[in-house]
């Protein structure tokens, strides 16, 4: 959401961007030396919860038993990102096969939730009811994709796993700096709601300040009893009771056949090739994986080392294939248990060769209709050879590997809290498209593909991703920031794959962000004067302000097998190896 103004008809223009406050409450700027270690690395948006992930790894856990330390960490203390009243998608690489799966814990629509659900009765959408309150939720997956993982791949207890969440939650933790002024920011939202404002105020008026300890024991409660009984009781038992309780009392849809129904998906990965890397990524419902593979084959036709990294050139190539991409996620991108999308069409080669040759090397143009993958659609013949919303990536000594993205969407998603289960329930429906070519809180637009039904899952742009070269392990990557996390992580893999950058410098690097609509070129603060002057010569209407990601990354070196760490300085968190 744009809170600045299009100043002028001027084409250069400086905007404030919301969501990306919670990009820069750290103020510590990283340097761009990457952690490492030779027994594993884990990278996350926040301190405490890399270490809940290093410390399992120490104690002899592997990648997935540290992804669920350092996810079920991040619910306290970034609970304004993600939590078990949100979804998640989680990609795996198993050390012992070399197969990657996803496991998709998107939330999913409410059995009576209908296409015109936030339309009034003139038929004009209302997006205040899809970010705010309690029909703004969908149906959390993210504790039944935790347990996925946990039952099908874990090596240690959940009691183990979940004990210093559990006990950051029960004893606190110390609110930074930022997260206060964040949570000032808040306030308006949170206050509204009795469970939210009795979590989040220290006193009628005041949310949690600087230094203090913020203490979450109706959360801790929660997590104790899913530490003894795991998806039965946030589906079936006391949390599922207390969740459908605050519900019925308050106008809500979300019923117990709604939590009992709910399933994880496990689905095959999107798969790409870039420059010989083998890219694993999130496939729909989110359009995270489709169009990171879609623009990096773009790219790849191009000399991306040679265009120069940093320049206006290169920044004008890669502008107009996001733009690209973004065109056809707002006519083709949904969820593929309701609607077809020409997913085969829109990762190939052949397509993406099409959509280059279309773009014009030294001007912007602007693109007035979606391209069409489905002639591209045929699927190709087998090769026998080849088999708010936080991000955290580990690999362990083993080359298990992590690619996990969770969210309960915006900052603290609905602001609701469910009652006495301390859980911030997510405003996920505010990815559905609420009707054709209304923008959502990312200004992102959709149409049929994206309408709301029973128990569709909104259309996402998270996207997890893992890569290997000649099928061992190489990265682990994605973030958070709406559509932002696409083209975020785009630009960390190119910064290492093309610009052999370390792993800390590629997400610390200055971005650029385009989503077809609105027509804008948002670039971070850093970027230089002459480099926008340029590409606003070239057409491009440039939006100065911080690009709203935040990326953490980790990889290993294939010949000397250590592993190195990066965590984006904009939202803060550390990358921490296991020597
Ligand atoms: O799934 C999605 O694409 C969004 N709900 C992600 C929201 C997000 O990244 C908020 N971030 N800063």
């Amino acid at each position: 959401m744009l809170t600045g103004r299009f100043h002028s008809s001027s084409t250069i223009i400086f905007v404030s961007i919301l969501i990306t406050f919670i990009y820069n409450i750290h103020s510590d700027a990283a340097s761009n030396k990457p952690a490492w270690g030779r027994n594993g690395v884990v990278s996350s948006a926040h301190v405490l919860a890399t270490e809940a992930g290093v410390n399992i790894l120490e104690e002899g856990g592997n990648a997935i038993d540290a992804a669920l330390a350092t996810i079920y960490m991040l619910n306290v203390v970034e609970g304004y990102s993600a939590g078990i009243g949100g979804g998640e998608f989680w990609v795996i690489r198993i050390a012992e096969t070399g197969e990657v799966v996803t496991i998709d814990g998107r939330e999913e629509a409410p059995a009576t939730a209908f296409r015109d659900m936030y339309l009034d009765s003139l038929g004009t959408p209302n997006g205040a009811l899809s970010y705010t309150g309690i029909l703004a939720g969908g149906v959390p997956g993210s504790v039944a994709a935790r347990e996925y993982a946990f039952k099908k791949y874990a090596s240690q207890s959940r009691k183990k796993i979940m004990k210093s969440a559990i006990d950051a939650a029960e004893n606190g933790f110390m609110v930074e700096p930022g997260q206060a002024a964040y949570y000032e920011y808040l306030a308006p939202k949170l206050g509204q709601f009795e469970y939210s404002k009795k979590v989040m105020f220290k006193d009628d008026s005041t949310t949690w300040q600087a230094g203090d300890i913020l203490v979450q024991k109706d959360l801790a409660e929660t997590f104790k009893r899913i530490a003894k009984d795991g998806g039965d009781d946030f589906y079936h038992g006391k949390t599922a009771e207390e969740i459908v309780r605050y519900m019925k009392e308050n106008g809500g849809i979300i019923t117990a056949e709604d939590l009992a129904n709910y399933q994880v998906k496990i689905r095959e990965p999107i798969y790409g090739n870039y420059r010989g890397y083998e890219i694993y990524s999130m496939p729909p419902p989110s359009s995270g994986g489709v169009h990171l593979v879609q623009i990096l084959n773009i790219l790849e036709g191009w000399d991306v080392q040679q265009l120069g990294r940093n320049s206006a050139r290169w920044f004008h190539h890669l502008a107009e294939a996001m733009e690209a991409a973004f065109a056809d996620r707002a006519e083709y991108l949904g969820d593929p248990d309701y609607v077809i999308v020409p997913v085969t069409g829109l990762t190939s080669k052949g397509y993406a060769e099409q959509l280059r040759n279309a773009i014009p090397r030294y001007w912007s143009r602007r693109i007035d209709k979606p391209g069409n993958p489905v002639d591209f659609e045929t699927i190709p013949p087998e090769n026998p050879e080849s088999g708010h919303t936080t991000h955290m990536s580990v690999i362990d000594r083993w080359g298990n590997m992590v690619a996990l993205t969770a969210t309960i969407n915006t900052g603290f998603g609905s602001g609701v809290v469910l009652g006495s289960t301390g859980i911030f329930l997510n405003n996920e429906m505010d990815d559905f498209s609420i009707a054709p070519g209304t923008p959502n809180y990312f200004g992102l637009i959709g149409k049929e593909a994206n309408a709301i039904e029973a128990g569709k899952r909104p259309l996402s742009s998270m996207c997890p991703t893992i890569i290997t070269k000649d099928g061992k392990p190489f990265m682990s990557v994605g973030g958070s920031g709406g559509p932002k996390i696409i083209t975020g992580t785009l630009q960390a893999i190119i910064n290492v794959i093309d610009f052999e950058l370390n792993v800390q410098k590629a997400v610390s690097e200055p971005r650029i962000h385009h989503q077809w609509v609105p027509d804008a070129l948002y670039f971070d603060q850093d970027i230089s004067p002459d480099c926008a002057i340029e590409l606003n010569r070239m057409g491009h209407k440039i939006a100065i302000g911080a690009v709203g990601s935040g990326i953490q990354a980790v990889m290993i070196d294939q010949e000397t097998g250590i592993m190195y760490g990066g965590a984006d300085p904009r939202s803060g968190g550390l990358a921490k190896g296991l020597p």
